[in-house]
């Protein structure tokens, strides 16, 4: 038996400004992008901003349903919008942010699983790596070297 032991690299950050974080315009956009959110159900807002490799920054905010099944997360959101608007384009770095209705995130919210896998895939495809910056409603902000961090042991394309 061999224990293998997978390490997370998290960059936190107090504030915004702290001299060695280099996103609050990214982050800034993404909180601004709140408002595009549709949450009636949940309450629970969610939004990002793409900043990618020609320096557009493109956003997007969770669309949810009626039939809860079908709601829409703000990373696929995002993400889809760049594949359609800018094809080809990398990601440089990802913001992401959230805001509750009923109480205060102070801890930065992660993806869900289902949009770590879409994220991933993306970065794989455009083959450098995707900073993930993530920050509640105000509290610390937590920066990730790439996607592949979020998401260890991954499954990809090349087991097909
Ligand atoms: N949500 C996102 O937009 N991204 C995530 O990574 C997790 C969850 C949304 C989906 C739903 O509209 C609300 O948050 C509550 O789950």
């Amino acid at each position: 038996m061999q224990e293998i032991q997978i390490h997370t690299k998290v960059f936190a950050y107090d504030n915004t400004s702290d001299p060695d974080f280099k996103y609050e315009s990214l982050l800034r956009d993404a909180k601004s992008a709140l408002s595009k959110s549709f949450s009636p159900y949940s309450g629970f807002r969610v939004s990002s901003a793409a900043l990618l490799g020609n320096g557009e920054v493109v956003t997007g905010a969770n669309q949810e349903n009626a039939s809860y099944p079908l709601c829409l997360c703000a990373e696929m959101v995002t993400v889809s919008a760049v594949s359609s608007r800018y094809p080809g384009q990398p990601i440089v770095a990802l913001a992401i942010t959230v805001e509750h209705s009923g109480k205060k995130l102070e801890t930065p919210v992660s993806p869900c699983g289902a949009c770590r896998q879409t994220i991933l895939e993306f970065e794989n495809r455009q083959g450098s790596p995707m900073r993930i910056i993530l920050q509640g409603d105000g509290g610390p902000i937590y920066e990730l070297e790439s996607a592949r961090a979020l998401l260890p042991l991954s499954f990809d394309g090349d087991s097909l």
